[in-house]
């Protein structure tokens, strides 16, 4: 098997450049990896994900906590569980947990919902490890003002998407979310100090890997 990792934290914390850097290193010691996100990490997902952040559309939290949990059904279908039968490990950018920060703590769908539905759907397709990238909210909306947005495979992502463009009160609650997400799953989730300079954090990233025994054994 696999291992499942996912990467988690309000938009502009860093996930996609330690993302990367976590990928190049896995794959120098010779592990097959995947990287894919939700949402849109399939061909339906793509579509579902235009709807979802785009501002031209209104949508009620539920048709959002619902459209987030077709978009990871199908993604837990057709790319993770086969990738992670076949020894594959998974480096996701967001899963399960954005669900709980954004319509959960953020929009206030009642989180024992949110953990209903992921019981049913996820079964024990949990992730092995996540990781939080905390830093404050004005440092992540500077970062998210000097990005380039071309998102592979999803055309229209460009611009600010429905959540990026919220009030820095919305994304202090979606960071405090996380953080309370970390506390009721310290075996699962670890959070990471992400204003820190990339290597500090990467290096960061890699020792919790193989604190938890997630780490490639050296051949
Ligand atoms: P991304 O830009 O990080 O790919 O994610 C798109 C947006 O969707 C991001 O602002 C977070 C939000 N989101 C939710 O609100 N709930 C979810 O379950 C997921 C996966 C993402």
């Amino acid at each position: 098997m696999g291992v499942f990792i996912t990467f988690e934290g309000i938009d502009g914390c860093g996930k996609s450049t330690q993302i990367k850097l976590l990928d190049r290193k896995l794959k120098e010691k010779g592990v097959r990896t995947l990287v894919t996100r939700e949402p849109g990490g399939t061909e339906a997902g793509c579509r579902i994900r235009q709807l979802l952040i785009s501002t031209e559309v209104c949508l009620d939290k539920y048709t959002q906590l619902f459209l987030f949990m077709a978009d990871r059904v199908q993604h837990l279908e057709e790319v993770i569980r086969p990738s992670l039968r076949n020894g594959i490990w998974i480096l996701c950018d967001r899963f399960a947990d954005s669900t709980i920060a954004y319509q959960g703590y953020g929009l206030g769908v009642k989180l024992e919902l949110i953990e209903n539905i992921h019981r049913e759907i996820l079964k024990d397709t949990w992730p092995d490890i996540t990781v939080v990238l905390d830093c404050p909210v004005s440092m992540a909306r500077k970062r998210l003002e000097l990005r380039e947005r071309a998102v592979p495979g999803c055309p229209s992502d460009v611009g600010y998407d429905r959540y990026e463009g919220a009030s820095a009160k919305f994304q202090e609650k979606l960071r405090k979310g996380y953080l309370e997400i970390v506390k009721r799953s310290p075996d699962r989730a670890f959070v990471v100090d992400g204003s820190r300079d990339v290597g500090t954090v990467h290096s960061d990233i890699i020792n919790t890997l193989k604190k938890r025994k997630l780490w490639p054994s050296e051949t």
